[in-house]
């Protein structure tokens, strides 16, 4: 059934194009970018805008660093040329932003754009009609000579409008002309309607008019867009008297790829939203565009360091959402859940600090998280899935402790065991609880009461002896118990071994301080072996780095005997 469906739809016919040079181009510099948010993306919208949220959504596109902003179509409704006053009026425009305002080639809608646009300092007034042959037949009911004649017919009266206004305020007004629906519009038409419309305007090498080649519905893989925008470049006669711009839309989901092929192809300009929000499935999304070629070490001229202001501004505004998975923006894009990729990243991590690299090279991140305000992201989040060094991540990035390598496996376990008993995704608090209750908790069967540690220089080797003595609870009985060695954590199992516990042997020891200044703590990760050979780890945590020791060896005794007190 759904076979036979598709043979209603007619294939995309490719321009001919066989000695393409773009294939083998790298973009090496980022295109003027036109934001359409504002005209594009707001018409796409269920609840248009309000003038508030305009305002705001404008002052973020200023801020991000865009420099020319389509605003809107002031001709279509009262509501948009309001905006369009309140932002001249109000004085919010900078001087270095040029404002774009939309208009159909009709001429009481040029007149009524030209009204709304007074007393603007820099402005691209944006015509269009359409060209494509479905359009002509379907809609317009005419051949391309009556498509050419509404467009000069436009270009005449715009050119017009804008000479009296120059002359009247002195304003700096551009001309961008787009042939609608160019990539369905057969390519020597395109050309032939856009230098028509070069020649009425009078562009010149110093007074270019952007021409907009809008891939209105975007209907061919991104190579056939990139032919049609290389072919364009080739065939118009008055090239260096345009600005090629891409106007992609998204319809196939290829709208990045239409857009980074199209700059390949010779485009000088890109008009795009935020999030791809648009029409249908939307237009080409710029900041998608921008961090893919900031990712490859190409400046984008475009500031998204906090994207998640950003976003949360564009959902605000437009009561769209961003999904997780999201190019950059979504939540789950800097995390990894499965276990090799947890490994990994913590590798590459640790890789850059021991290096000192000056270059990102931290395997399935694409880019440093940091970079779009990700700074505090849980990279590694845990789930039954995750490996065993995703938890030891986490205890690491999110609390401070540095629990060491051979320790992983053992805390691994232990938290993939409560992963599986809850059935879900654990927060970094429940895992730090998980190693509150299994190390630093941990008092029974033996609990260290009270005790003394002290040096004493041996007069006869001259050598210092640390001493130990203490109050040891076993269950409920105290013990005391004394030793002596040649440092805190020997004359500790000496003292063990005083009152006969004598199956443990040490197998490692490492420790690192927590927090700062006055709070600060020392944590002692302990490795104690049985006599069968089985390892655990211990704990402790004290503001004297001796006792954090002892602490821990207590504590991995108490857990190699898995004794739990009876409630
Ligand atoms: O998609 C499109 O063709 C447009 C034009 C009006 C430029 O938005
Ligand atoms: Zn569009």
């Amino acid at each position: 059934m759904l076979n036979k469906g598709c043979k209603k739809y007619i294939p995309f016919s490719p321009v001919s194009l066989p000695d393409r040079t773009w294939p083998d181009k790298v973009i090496t510099k980022a295109p003027v970018w036109c934001s359409v948010d504002l005209r594009d993306g707001n018409q796409a919208l269920i609840d248009p805008m309000n003038l508030e949220e305009k305002l705001l959504f404008f002052k973020t596109l200023v801020e991000i660093g865009f420099k020319e902003i389509e605003i809107g179509f002031p001709s279509a409704s009262e509501t948009e040329y309001e905006i369009c006053r309140a932002l001249i009026e109000r004085n919010l425009i900078p001087d270095d932003v040029t404002i774009q305002v939309l208009v159909q080639c009709r001429p009481h809608l040029i007149q009524k754009t030209f009204e709304a646009i007074d007393g603007a300092k820099n402005v691209i007034v944006h015509f269009y009609n359409s060209t494509s042959t479905l359009q002509r037949k379907v809609v317009f009911k005419t051949d391309m000579q009556g498509v050419i004649d509404i467009a000069v017919e436009g270009a005449k009266l715009v050119r017009e409008l804008t000479e009296q206004e120059v002359a009247r305020t002195g304003a700096n007004i551009r001309y961008e002309y787009s042939p609608e629906s160019f990539s369905g519009t057969e390519i020597d038409n395109a050309v032939l309607i856009c230098e028509k419309v070069l020649e009425t305007l009078g562009a010149t090498p110093e007074n270019k008019v952007i021409l907009n080649l809008p891939n209105t519905v975007e209907m061919s893989t991104p190579n056939h867009h990139a032919d049609q925008i290389e072919y364009f470049c080739r065939h118009l006669k008055h090239r260096d008297c345009a600005i090629i711009s891409l106007h992609p839309h998204n319809d196939r989901g290829t709208g990045t790829a239409a857009t980074e092929l199209g700059i390949l192809a010779g485009a000088e300009r890109v008009e795009g939203t935020l999030f791809g929000n648009g029409e249908r499935t939307g237009n080409a999304d710029i900041m998608n565009v921008a961090m893919n070629m900031y990712s490859q070490g190409v400046d984008p001229g475009l500031d998204f360091s906090d994207l998640r202001r950003i976003r949360e501004i564009y959902e605000k505004c437009t009561r769209m959402t961003v999904p997780p998975r999201y190019p950059y923006a979504g939540d789950l894009v800097f995390t990894a859940f499965s276990g090799s990729h947890q490994d990994a990243i913590s590798k590459g991590v640790k890789y850059m600090q021991d290096t000192d690299s000056p270059f990102w090279e931290v395997p399935y991140l694409p880019i440093d998280p940091a970079d779009v305000g990700r700074k505090y992201e849980p990279i590694i989040r845990i789930n039954s899935q995750s490996g065993k060094g995703g938890a030891a991540f986490v205890m690491q990035q999110s609390f401070g402790y540095e629990l060491p390598k051979a320790m992983h496996p053992e805390f691994g376990a232990l938290v993939k065991h409560a992963c599986d008993e809850a059935g879900r995704e654990l927060q970094p608090q429940e895992i730090f609880d998980i190693f509150r209750r299994e190390y630093l908790e941990i008092k029974y069967p033996y609990n260290l009461k009270s005790y003394k540690l002290y040096e004493e220089n041996e007069a006869e080797s001259d050598e210092t002896v640390v001493h130990f003595e203490g109050n040891l609870r076993f269950r409920h009985e105290d013990h005391f118990i004394s030793g002596r060695g040649n440092g805190p954590i020997d004359a500790f199992f000496k003292a063990l071994r005083s009152v006969g516990i004598t199956d443990y042997a040490f197998v490692s020891y490492s420790e690192h301080a927590v927090g700062e200044g006055a709070d600060s703590k020392a944590l002692s990760y302990i490795q104690l072996k049985n006599r069968e050979g089985k390892t655990f780890f211990g704990v402790g945590m004290d503001g004297n780095i001796s006792l954090a020791s002892i602490k821990g060896i207590i504590c991995a005794i108490n857990r190699a005997t898995g004794e739990k007190k009876k409630q």
